[in-house]
């Protein structure tokens, strides 16, 4: 049984393996949801175990081999939506809402294609971050969403342009050949996703799942009062999952406002606790406002909890796969606009 025993903390890395039900990771590479730090949380003598799409808490044995799952935490993703590849025709209809999801790590040729298709601005963004990696996974989240705002623009992914709100939230610019499409982005490591819609805003948030130690006192710090209520008396099993639940639609919800951070946290309610919808509760600044809005929770790929929020009742939603040579070939076939260049 290997062990990461460094002075600071023990890591005990933990994976299925055919032959011995459960063991020590040996190194990182073999670690299943392909991040180095996966399993590296937990103090000494626990360890977390991605299993069957959910992590679970292990407790070593007394002594010598088998460590087995404990009861305790369970993280159960909210119900898997079918993400299809889009149809050639593919339209936006009044009262749906698209999203996508995309992988931001791509071959070195599909970079390039990428980099030519940014503004200058998004190419100084990129080249600001610390890590090569992360840069290049900004631009091709930019370039991603470039390539679906073109499918409906019927445009190259290097004529699109964008504005920016006052706190920095992305919208189309004007004249693009449809003043009312609107979308939201987020990231989370290799995955983006992006929502679409027509004439209502819209929000979306997205995470990767990892039982967080201090996960408690966050709730205390970022959720509102009435949040931290419903928390605090959930079953321990429950509280994993209801954390990411809360997060990801508090933060959808202020990103279809625009707002970021300058929308107090505590000024709004939402749902939680896992099997129940999720719904926008109570928003302090106008009774009315609750009912304006509708929130759904996704799992984008296991490990992952995203939640979208939409102005207004009458939607549905559809879930497309982001492939860039088949979306690509959806855009060529597309009549150009007559102003398009
Ligand atoms: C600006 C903010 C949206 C950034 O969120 P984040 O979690 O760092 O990043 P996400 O992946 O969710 O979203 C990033 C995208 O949101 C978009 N965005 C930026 N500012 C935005 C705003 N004011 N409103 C909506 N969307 C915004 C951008 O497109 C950005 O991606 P890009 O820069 O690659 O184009 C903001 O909400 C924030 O800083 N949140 C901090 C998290 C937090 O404390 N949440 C508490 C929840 S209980």
């Amino acid at each position: 049984m290997n062990t990461d025993d460094r002075e600071d903390t023990t890591i005990y890395k933990v994976v299925v393996n055919q032959e011995e039900q459960y063991s020590i990771w040996p190194d990182y590479r073999d670690n299943p949801l392909g991040r180095r730090d996966a399993g590296k949380r937990g103090t000494k003598g626990e360890g977390l175990a991605y299993i069957g799409e959910v992590w679970t808490d292990m407790r070593p044995p007394a002594c010598g081999k088998g460590w087995r799952p404990t009861n305790g935490t369970r993280l159960m993703a909210p119900p898997e939506q079918p993400w299809r590849s889009p149809p050639p025709g593919l339209t936006l209809a009044d009262d749906e809402v698209h999203v996508w999801r995309a992988s931001l790590d791509q071959p070195a040729d599909r970079l390039e294609e990428v980099w030519r298709s940014l503004s200058a601005d998004e190419r100084e963004r990129a080249d600001r971050f610390h890590l090569e990696r992360d840069g290049w996974r900004f631009a091709v989240g930019r370039g991603a969403l470039r390539s679906i705002l073109g499918l409906y623009l019927a445009l190259d992914p290097g004529q699109v342009q964008f504005c920016y709100g006052s706190r920095g939230k992305p919208d189309l610019a004007r004249g693009l050949g449809d003043d009312h499409l609107t979308f939201n982005l987020a990231h989370a490591g290799s995955i983006a996703l992006y929502a679409l819609t027509r004439s209502r805003a819209i929000g979306i948030d997205v995470e990767q799942v990892w039982p967080l130690l201090d996960a408690d006192q966050m709730a205390a710090r970022f959720f509102s009062a009435c949040e931290n209520a419903t928390y605090r008396v959930l079953p321990a099993e429950q509280k994993p999952l209801a954390f990411y639940l809360c997060w990801t639609r508090k933060e959808a919800y202020i990103k279809a406002l625009g707002e970021g951070l300058a929308q107090p946290l505590e000024s709004f309610d939402v749902s939680l606790a896992p099997g129940e919808p999720a719904r926008l509760l109570r928003v302090a600044w106008d009774p009315d406002e609750a009912s304006r809005w509708s929130l759904i929770s996704l799992t984008p790929l296991p490990g992952f909890v995203a939640a979208l929020a939409v102005q207004g009742q009458d939607w549905r939603v559809a879930c497309w796969d982001h492939e860039w040579l088949a979306v690509s070939g959806l855009r060529s076939q597309l009549p150009r606009p007559a102003s398009a260049g």
